[in-house]
């Protein structure tokens, strides 16, 4: 996925000079992660109303990262960001992918799940996509990239952090689930992190090379 500059839209931006910048997401995991990546950005971070959902009804981690940041940039009159992100596994054909948050009922629920259809096989290659897509009001895209981690399933949990499928997830290279890296190296190794580090630049440059 390449990444576009648009436009410099910088209709948001308050007294203090920084751009209104919605994460569009009730997922506290990637709020914590996003809020990590844009510390030093001169944006002020706003959270979506969390009893509003988006329905992400695309059919690609691309197109429900526009649908989610076109929908939140609208609503909250600000620029916001969406991230689209899944596990695939390869012997699943790629499930759970787009329907990752929707696998099961809960956390729990979805980590036995995947590890009931992996029983037999002995491929347990995965990978974690994440598109990141930044939108302003008027349905307007200023950025878009995606970012790739790839890893394979454990046969059971490990780890206490992160969220999400980060304990069956073991990252290539490590020997260390996702849920037993301290923080700052699943940033660093991680899809969104890779993703992020390809905005940053573009990032910087919207808002007016800070
Ligand atoms: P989304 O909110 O539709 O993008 O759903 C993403 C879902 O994918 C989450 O609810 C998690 O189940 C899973 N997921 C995405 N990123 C991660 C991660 O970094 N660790 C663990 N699970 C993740």
């Amino acid at each position: 996925m390449g990444k576009g500059v648009r436009s410099k839209n910088i209709n948001q931006m308050n007294s203090m000079d920084k751009v209104v910048l919605t994460l569009a997401t009730t997922n506290l995991g990637k709020f914590k992660e996003f809020d990590q990546f844009l510390s030093d950005f001169p944006l002020i971070l706003k959270s979506q109303p969390q009893d509003f959902e988006v329905e992400e009804t695309g059919s690609s981690f691309a197109e429900n990262a526009r649908i989610k940041s076109i929908a939140i940039a609208n609503l909250m009159g600000t620029w916001a960001l969406a991230d689209d992100s899944g596990l695939c596994v390869e012997a699943l054909s790629g499930a759970p992918g787009i329907y990752s948050s929707r696998y099961a009922n809960n956390d729990v629920e979805r980590i036995q799940r995947i590890l009931n259809e992996l029983e037999s096989s002995s491929n347990r290659s995965a990978y974690f996509v994440s598109n990141i897509c930044i939108a302003a009001p008027g349905n307007e895209i200023l950025l878009q990239v995606d970012g790739r981690c790839e890893g394979r399933i454990t046969h059971a949990p490990r780890g206490l952090e992160g969220f999400g499928y980060d304990p069956i997830f073991e990252v290539n290279g490590t020997g260390l689930t996702f849920a037993e890296m301290p923080k700052f190296q699943k940033n660093k190794l991680g899809h969104r992190g890779k993703a992020f580090s390809k905005l940053e630049t573009s990032l910087r440059e919207l808002l007016g090379n800070c």
